[in-house]
């Protein structure tokens, strides 16, 4: 038997890869390299580790790819058919298993699990037992499986079945729903989600509280844990790539840019998200008009960068979003602006160089989400900032584990109050935000991919 055994030693697996693929107009295929924890952290067990990475085609350019046979040593994508792919990611993991994490449904309303529903789940199924599959085909005799995220929570469970030899670990990235809301979903799902982790030799959370509602929900649909350990690593921030990267010459022609929109001798309140719905961008834009309103000796004087970039497009919902952040945006300015002052600065192109920029510009970053797996904004602006930036946090991010206690905390529903701590941040002494923002970067880098990654590897060989 053991001759049908593939040859990888550590696999990945996840819905997004490290490379994707375009169709130029010459009809060649492009190739670009993604960033990203996991993949800081894969390149710490180093080439000849024997690494294989299994994701998923998202586009058409990644599936021509796969079909041309063209792909790079370590990758493995997987050319599901598109309708299958569009039910599963946006159909299941981002508009069920994403809402009921983050809490985000609007529940007179919805969530209504009709036959259309269990339709998109079959494709989510078909979807994870495609992983499922590859990983069986390619996984040496004991290699040790890393599967990511709520796009895959079934693939423990029947990569088990298919191979009982392996060494199975899940890692969520986001948060994870307390019993009550989790409950939402109907009960034969549920039990399959769980049952499908559970299916693991070793689950990964970021923070202990996504970890400890986990086991709750598992204590009530699916009679406790098992055999399976749960483990907490929070991934943080990484400061060599991220400080040499921020020191380049297109982040410092941005700075001028930005400098040059922002004005002469302004603070600045930076924010960088995607235009996630969970990162609660509309309500840190009335939380600034709040603070406008209740200290208006700081009009003209500090403006908000903002910086909304396009994420899931293809859910209507997002793009709804998008509209929004715009509007509240452009009211703000309208209603505020003078001829010399533009009170928020709102860019919506992704531009990575430009986001390190404000970094490197930030006095106060605002980081408020709804609800967050870590955040990791949180971690990366107090390292880069030049001069030391104060940090308005949610403590309904992960992240607020590890920095709330150099952070100026809050409710992420409570404008008023998120309009005070703006407020507060702007005023902090000089000192004080430099000690405070320098304790920030300390606890943001303890844990980098690297050793985030290589913490797992060994736990569940243990
Ligand atoms: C965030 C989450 C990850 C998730 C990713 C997917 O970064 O923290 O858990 O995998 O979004 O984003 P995507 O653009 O692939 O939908």
């Amino acid at each position: 038997m053991a001759s049908s055994f593939g040859a990888a030693q550590v696999l990945v697996a996840s819905n997004r890869g490290p490379v994707s693929y375009a169709v130029a107009d010459d009809g060649s295929l492009r190739s670009k390299r993604g960033g990203g924890g996991l993949v800081s952290g894969l390149s710490a067990i180093g080439p000849e580790s024997g690494a294989l990475w299994v994701c998923s085609a998202l586009s058409d350019g990644d599936r021509e790819a796969v079909r041309r046979g063209v792909g790079e040593d370590g990758v493995r994508m997987l050319d599901i058919p598109a309708g299958v792919h569009a039910d599963a990611y946006n159909g299941i993991a981002n508009s069920v298993l994403w809402f009921v994490h983050h809490m985000l449904y609007q529940t007179p309303l919805e969530p209504v699990f009709d036959a259309e529903f269990r339709r998109r789940w079959a494709s989510y199924e078909t979807y994870n037992r495609a992983f499922a599959e590859a990983l069986a085909e390619e996984a040496a005799e004991g290699a040790a499986v890393l599967v990511q995220d709520y796009h895959l929570t079934l693939v423990p469970g029947m990569l088990r079945e298919l191979r009982p030899d392996l060494r199975i670990g899940h890692f969520s990235h986001t948060p994870w729903a307390p019993p009550e809301y989790f409950a939402m979903l109907p009960d034969d799902i549920a039990r399959q989600v769980l049952r499908g982790m559970l299916g693991a030799d070793r689950l990964g959370f970021l923070t202990r509280r996504w970890a400890d509602a986990f086991t709750a929900c598992c204590e009530r649909f699916a009679g406790g844990l098992g055999d399976t350990r749960v483990g907490v690593h929070g991934l943080g921030a990484d400061a060599d790539l991220l400080r040499a990267r921020s020191h380049e010459q297109d982040v410092e022609e941005r700075i001028v840019a930005l400098r040059e929109e922002i004005g002469e001798g302004r603070r600045t309140i930076v924010r960088v998200d995607r235009t996630e719905l969970s990162k609660n961008i509309v309500r840190g834009l009335l939380a600034y008009r709040q603070l406008l309103d209740d200290h208006p000796e700081w009009r003209e004087r500090v403006v908000h960068v903002a910086f909304a970039y396009p994420s899931r497009q293809d859910l209507a919902v997002y793009r709804d979003y998008m509209a929004e952040v715009e509007r509240v945006a452009e009211e703000i300015n309208e209603r505020y602006g003078t001829p010399g002052w533009r009170p928020v600065l709102l860019h919506l192109k992704d531009d990575f160089a430009r986001s390190l920029a404000a970094y490197r510009l930030a006095d106060v970053a605002l980081v408020n989400p709804i609800r967050d797996g870590m955040n990791l904004v949180a971690k990366e602006v107090p390292l880069v900032s030049d001069t030391g930036c104060a940090l308005v946090l949610s403590r309904e991010a992960g992240a607020h584990e590890e920095l709330g206690e150099d952070a100026i905390t809050v409710n992420p529903y409570d404008v008023v109050q998120t309009g005070e701590a703006l407020h507060e941040a702007l005023s902090l002494g000089a000192e004080e935000r430099t000690e405070r923002c320098k304790r920030l970067a300390a606890a943001a880098t303890a844990l980098p991919p690297a050793r985030w990654f290589l913490d797992q590897l060994e736990a569940l060989r243990a």
